[in-house]
């Protein structure tokens, strides 16, 4: 996006203000929804699950000279931990609300901060041991990504994808997505669990084949966690004014009356935390 649009333009169910959008290659959704809604994600969204960083630092033991690419760092969750596990870390976001946001939360924290995409890395070739990608991938454009993402990586340089995903087997969580979806107008993206990411990375024929870890956690707090957790949804953010109060509103009814959550005062949001990783072949 960028050229052309000015004032306010529909794109699907999105409503786009000039202002909001930040740059071309990335989704409307996510840069007006992540953007808008920053400080709620930092505030509302999970850290990954300790077998994360377990799995990258047996693949990779950290010094502070191993060198890790957070891309698509958002505010900074993932970013934190490789942080705290003795790597050095440079994050690549392009959402300018959400680097503001991991601005605030790592400033001190010894993190180079950079804008840029997933399908244009800011980076030098073989300059990173590893790239991480928290939440993220199945925002960007997949071959050109993982085109870009092989140019960065030194030989044998580990890619690590993560998603805290949302248990849709617990039925009222299942009800959430169904719900969310609706009122957003359907998912901006293309659903990954629709994609096998095993697919994905062998078509590019540039990385080893992927391994898989799934690992369950919980996120427990009142029910305005999960009205933040709405909040935070890019597509839900991204709505004009009434339609996403519409949406806040019908959460707040389903949790009010769904018989696993209604009168609680303490309630778990359930998630599979998927792990995936590979090499770069050469
Ligand atoms: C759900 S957030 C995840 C943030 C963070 N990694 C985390 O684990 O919380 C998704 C992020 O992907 C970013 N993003 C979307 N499209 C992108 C692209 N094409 N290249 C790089 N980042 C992108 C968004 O700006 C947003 O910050």
């Amino acid at each position: 996006m960028g050229t052309g649009v000015t004032d306010t333009e529909k794109n699907g169910n999105v409503e786009l203000d000039a202002a909001d959008l930040h740059r071309d290659g990335v989704e409307p959704a996510a840069a007006v929804g992540f953007g808008r809604q920053a400080g709620s994600y930092a505030k509302v969204r999970p850290a990954y699950p300790a077998a994360v960083m377990e799995t990258l630092t047996s693949l990779l033991p950290p010094t502070p000279d191993v060198h890790v690419c957070d891309l698509a760092a958002g505010t900074g969750i993932l970013t934190r931990q490789l942080l705290d596990s003795g790597y050095r870390v440079t994050a690549v976001e392009p959402v300018g609300g959400m680097r503001e946001e991991l601005e605030r939360q790592l400033a001190k924290a010894g993190v180079d901060i950079l804008d840029g995409t997933a399908e244009h890395l800011p980076l030098d070739d073989r300059s990173v041991d590893a790239v991480t990608v928290g939440q993220a991938f199945h925002w960007f454009d997949p071959q050109p990504a993982l085109t870009d993402i092989a140019r960065v990586l030194k030989p044998g340089g580990v890619l690590l994808m993560v998603w805290n995903a949302r248990d849709e087997n617990v039925d009222w969580m299942r009800q959430w997505g169904d719900l969310v979806a609706d009122l957003g107008g359907g998912r901006p993206y293309q659903d990954h669990r629709e994609l096998l990411w095993e697919d994905v990375v062998a078509e590019s024929g540039l990385f080893t084949p992927l391994e898989h870890l799934e690992v369950p956690q919980g996120q427990t707090g009142t029910p305005e966690l999960v009205i933040e957790r709405t909040r935070s949804t890019s597509f839900i953010a991204a709505l004009p004014p009434e339609r996403h109060q519409h949406a806040l509103d019908a959460v707040a009814q389903l949790l009010a009356t769904h018989p696993d959550t209604r009168g609680r005062d303490q309630i778990t949001i359930p998630y599979n935390t998927q792990i995936y990783w590979c090499r770069l072949n050469r």
